[in-house]
């Protein structure tokens, strides 16, 4: 059982006060009744409760997948430029999310965002190597020695060496490839290119672990998880299977995205 603004606040980006004051204005109900009294002790997984109307969600953390579009930065401070939280629609959102992941500002595709601080840290965690696959067009066509490079774990020409990586040219399409990566460096795959002597021109993450990026999802949108998918962040993604679905990622973009 648990305080009913503190059920709200916790999922909602309403303070305490301001919970307080629509308890009065009789703005919140439980099971369709108006509840005035925010202290009332509720039991979260049986009772609906709603704030104006919209039914508040019993899940206590809340899991939302993003294809990010080009343009927006994975931050909480638009100090840094548009953040990829504009993206999120207002009832979703809550005090603390935040992106649980960083793609560059022009990179597309999947992207968490949570507000469920261990879960973010599993993902995040360097000890982690949640395995990302990456859907890459390059300036210059793909070369097979590549291949050997990056399984071998490519040495940027500060010293560092990266983890081997796997990659797979897209057939018929000689600048375009997936490269799965189980670690998440700085720029990691446009550096790793860039130490072969070719570079990224587009790049669209189009999986994170087992969970991929749904069709249906168009770049800019987003969708709220169950609990129970999120879990298939720690499954091993289907290389192949997500090689052959992904190929036309890019040519099925509008040319402003
Ligand atoms: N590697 C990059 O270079 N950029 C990203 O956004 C993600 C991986």
């Amino acid at each position: 059982m648990i305080r009913l603004d503190r059920f709200i606040s916790e999922r909602t980006e309403y303070t305490r006060s301001a919970i307080k004051e629509m308890a009065k204005k009789g703005k919140i109900s439980v099971d369709g009744i108006a509840e005035k009294s925010p202290d009332r002790k509720i039991d979260p997984e049986n009772v609906a409760v709603k704030v104006d109307g919209r039914l508040i969600s019993s899940q206590r953390y809340r899991y939302i997948l993003l294809n990010k579009p080009a343009g927006y930065v994975c931050s909480t401070d638009d100090r840094d430029g548009e953040t990829v939280m504009k993206l999120i629609p207002d009832e979703w959102r809550t005090k603390n999310m935040f992106p649980a992941g960083r793609l560059d500002k022009d990179t597309l595709g999947a992207l968490l965002i949570t507000d469920d601080g261990t879960l973010a840290h599993r993902i995040l965690s360097p000890a982690s190597h949640v395995p990302k696959i990456y859907i890459v067009k390059l300036d210059r066509p793909f070369q097979s020695k590549y291949i050997d490079i990056f399984k071998n774990g490519l040495e940027f020409p500060s010293g560092e060496v990266c983890m081997p990586a796997r990659l797979q040219p897209v057939e018929n399409c000689e600048k375009l490839a997936f490269v799965e990566l189980c670690e998440g460096k700085y720029h990691q795959v446009k550096r790793m290119f860039e130490t072969v002597e070719n570079s990224v021109e587009k790049l669209a993450r189009v999986c994170v672990g087992g969970l991929i990026l749904p069709e249906k999802l168009a770049i800019g949108q987003c969708m709220e998880l169950l609990h129970k998918d999120v879990e298939n962040l720690f499954l091993p993604p289907d290389f192949d299977l997500v090689c052959r679905n992904f190929s036309g990622f890019f040519s099925a973009i509008p040319i402003n995205k």
